[in-house]
């Protein structure tokens, strides 16, 4: 890898950083250029110390999960152990298993900007000619301090996560469900005493509010046919010790949630009576779009609803969002 590469991908990213919502997808892509290609899909990928990285800032395993066992579909994953023992032993301490919304945003932006141990920031420099740096900070508020974190990019397709076929790609919850079975069994089965009896907690944001209940409800089926008295036993199922699940700002039910924007910001104080009517409006032609199933008209539609309340935010509060 020749040195100046990541110097231009950095600007590149700054670049598109501007237009904001591309930057998730292609920060991981400057996290990983360091990081040797992989010979196969379920391969773990070796940190190399020598980098430009703190060696505290790389997590204690990452790689692929297969998900598919006659192609290469698989799911990427990057885990961080606890950073120290609340109970007796590591093999009690529970593991957050964590997945982002979009649908089809890395759960790399949860670890870089959110919840992991390492946060990348933009350093401004002094001197305002020169364009800002990134750079990798320790967070303090980083959820690996007493848990086991390990995060998903999920859907296959989305992030590092291979689909091998597009007809592959997950289209309803179901297969999400089955997909991240799969993987998070196989997960545990790298390190079956270490990973086994801690119990589960699954969390996710946004659109991972269908992912959640989706694998959390997969799991306790799974569980219940497994504990079937007549269950034929095959050595490849295991319990999944599911301890619980967690959802912020979920998009749970669409239908049901879109229909309450106008009056939640209303009477937040956020917009006036004459907004209220306007995105009620909006809101009505989302929810008639979804139920009549044109999905990607009703997600415009909506996007359209958040964006009326965030531009009205922007004029109205000023610095609420800097
Ligand atoms: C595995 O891949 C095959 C071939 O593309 C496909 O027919 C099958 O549905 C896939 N199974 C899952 C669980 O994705």
């Amino acid at each position: 890898m020749e040195s100046t590469t990541p110097k231009l991908l950095l600007k590149l990213i700054l670049l598109l950083y501007v237009s904001g919502f591309l930057l998730f997808q292609l920060l991981p892509l400057a996290f990983l250029l360091h990081i040797p290609p992989l010979s196969s899909p379920a391969s773990i990928i070796n940190s190399n110390p020598s980098s430009l990285f703190p060696k505290e800032a790389y997590p204690t395993k990452s790689g692929y999960l297969p998900v598919n066992s006659t192609t290469a579909s698989s799911i990427f994953y990057i885990f961080y152990e606890a950073q120290s023992l609340l109970l007796p032993d590591l093999s009690q301490t529970p593991l957050i298993i964590w997945l982002q919304g979009g649908p089809g945003c890395s759960s790399l932006f949860g670890n870089f900007m959110e919840i992991g141990p390492w946060h990348v920031n933009l350093h401004n420099h002094h001197n305002h000619r020169q364009l800002p740096s990134f750079v990798l900070e320790p967070n303090p508020g980083a959820w690996n301090r007493v848990f086991g974190l390990l995060f998903l990019d999920n859907p296959i397709g989305s992030g590092f996560s291979i689909a091998s076929e597009a007809e592959e790609i997950p289209r309803d919850q179901l297969a999400i469900a089955k997909h991240l079975y799969v993987a998070i069994t196989k997960f545990i089965e790298l390190d079956p005493i270490l990973f086994k009896s801690r119990p589960v907690y699954i969390a996710g944001e946004s659109y991972a509010g269908k992912f959640v209940p989706a694998i959390g409800y997969y799991i306790l089926k799974k569980n219940d046919e497994l504990m079937m008295p007549d269950h034929d036993h095959d050595q490849s199922q295991i319990l999944i010790n599911l301890g619980g699940v967690a959802i912020g700002n979920g998009l749970i039910d669409p239908v049901t949630q879109v229909a309450t924007h106008a009056d939640n910001a209303y009477f937040s104080g956020l917009i006036n009576e004459r907004q209220r009517i306007e995105l009620e409006r909006h809101q009505q032609e989302a929810i008639r779009l979804a139920k009549m199933r044109h999905w990607r008209e009703a997600t415009n539609a909506r996007h359209q609803v958040v964006d009326i309340v965030e531009v009205s935010l922007l004029i109205n509060q000023g610095d609420l969002f800097p």
